[in-house]
């Protein structure tokens, strides 16, 4: 039987010229659910997160899984059961940890918008940590806590002003971003904290970005939050935790970021020579522990071939995979069974009336309409930021395991995308 694995993708390989993940041929789930259809492969999540697990071997370390990148239940399940905790950005965030059987104490509220109603639900809760962004949402927080009568625990996200050399809708930690608080202002605001009843300050974080597949940003950016820590604590204010915020980026297409496990041992080794190597740390990954462990199933609808460019209409489109469109972002693509060699190339587009409906530019590819394809890397940052648009359903999703393969996800009706929704009274 041959055996042939794809690059940066471990847990998908053709066998017999099938495309499988795990052990289970993905013309199978498309005979069975339809297209689109995202199927993810719980091996490819659980050896992700291994890599930073050993990384952190014998240290104080809570991963928070930023769920933003896959919210889906049965993703967050995944990680639950493994022991992480969750970084949310929303109450939505936290209702989907808790209804999956997260721990509230495991989650940290990230985010610079955090509304009364949402700091209220989540200390009610009993979340871990809030990840405060401003210091006008500092004194909302301490107001909001005290009128409950609890004190509500923090850190602060700090702006380190790193380049993480990345998209520049993906980088955060720059001074022009509109996140955490700028370095010159950490000590007091730190000081402004301690000071409010309403507030228990315990821990310091940043996040310079996504996608990052170096690891100087993040060398850079734990030397500055080190710094910091130092200016606050000879100020008075210990702090018990840093957070070094996202993960590492992933390689969609023949980058080559370092290892989990060999980042955090740079890293380790530089809190070490610092002296903070007791220090507990978190850290909050998102697309490193779910994106290769995703793709996406479509079906050729259309060959389009013409004098300037050949379009093969896909039935996936934007609304299902909005990265090229917002990121230029590449995804590859392979066909569910192999073919002989292309001769062709295609700009592979979905059904959406919008020419930035793309999701491959061209791409050499041997298929016919009926035929499958499978866009790999697609596990973060594809379902989670899916829409409606052109009232398209939302795809079904499956999680893979060995040969068992569970739907955790229907795919969506026009009844329940219009549920909401009321026609005029008569008037
Ligand atoms: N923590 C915070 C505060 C964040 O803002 C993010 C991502 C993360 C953690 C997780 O970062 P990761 O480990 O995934 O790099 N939609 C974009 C990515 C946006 C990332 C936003 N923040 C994309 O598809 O590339």
């Amino acid at each position: 039987m041959s055996h042939s694995t794809l690059p940066g993708q471990p847990f998908i390989a053709y066998q017999n010229a099938e495309l499988c993940m795990e052990d289970v041929p993905l013309a199978d789930l498309v005979q069975q659910h339809g297209t689109p259809l995202f199927a993810y492969s719980k091996a490819g999540m659980l050896s992700a997160l291994a890599a930073y697990q050993r990384g952190f071997a014998g240290r104080q370390v809570q991963i928070c899984y930023a769920m933003k990148a896959n919210s889906s239940l049965g993703v967050i399940q995944v990680f639950a059961q493994a022991g992480c905790g969750f970084d949310v950005v929303s109450l939505g965030e936290m209702t989907r940890v808790l209804a999956a059987g997260g721990q509230p104490e495991r989650i940290i509220f990230s985010g610079v918008g955090k509304t009364r109603a949402e700091m209220r639900a989540a200390l009610q809760a009993g979340i871990g940590c809030f990840n405060v962004e401003s210091e006008a949402e500092l004194d909302v927080l301490n107001q909001v806590a005290l009128d409950m009568g609890l004190r509500a625990p923090v850190s602060i996200r700090v702006n380190p002003n790193v380049d993480p050399q990345t998209h520049p809708y993906i980088s955060t930690g720059l001074k022009g971003n509109k996140f955490g608080i700028a370095h010159e202002r950490v000590v007091h605001t730190y000081q402004r904290a301690a000071a409010l009843p309403g507030l228990q300050v315990l821990g310091i974080d940043c996040h310079i970005g996504s996608q990052i597949t170096q690891a100087s940003p993040y060398l850079d950016a734990m030397d500055r939050m080190l710094d910091l820590v130092q200016a606050i604590e000879a100020a008075g204010v210990p702090i018990a935790h840093i957070d070094l915020g996202g993960g590492l980026g992933i390689d969609y297409h023949g980058e080559t970021p370092p290892a989990a496990d060999q980042l955090w041992a740079q890293l380790l080794a530089k809190l070490d020579a610092r002296g903070f190597g007791q220090r507990h740390l978190m850290i909050e990954p998102g697309r490193s522990l779910v994106g290769n462990a995703g793709v996406c199933l479509t079906e050729v609808l259309y060959l389009k071939p013409g004098e300037q460019k050949n379009f093969m209409v896909v039935d996936a489109a934007m609304n299902d995979l909005p990265r090229p469109a917002m990121y230029q972002a590449y995804h590859q693509i392979v066909p569910l069974r192999q073919r002989p060699e292309p001769t062709q190339s295609w700009e592979v587009v979905g059904p959406i009336c919008e020419s930035g409906d793309w999701i491959g530019h061209d791409r050499a590819l041997n298929a016919q309409p009926g035929d499958h394809l499978a866009v790999l890397s697609a596990g973060a940052y594809c379902m989670s930021m899916s829409s409606n648009y052109n009232t398209r359903n939302r795809a079904a999703e499956v999680l893979i395991d060995g040969k068992r393969a569970q739907v955790i996800r229907e795919r969506e009706s026009y009844t329940d995308q219009m549920r909401l929704e009321h026609l005029l009274d008569a008037s």
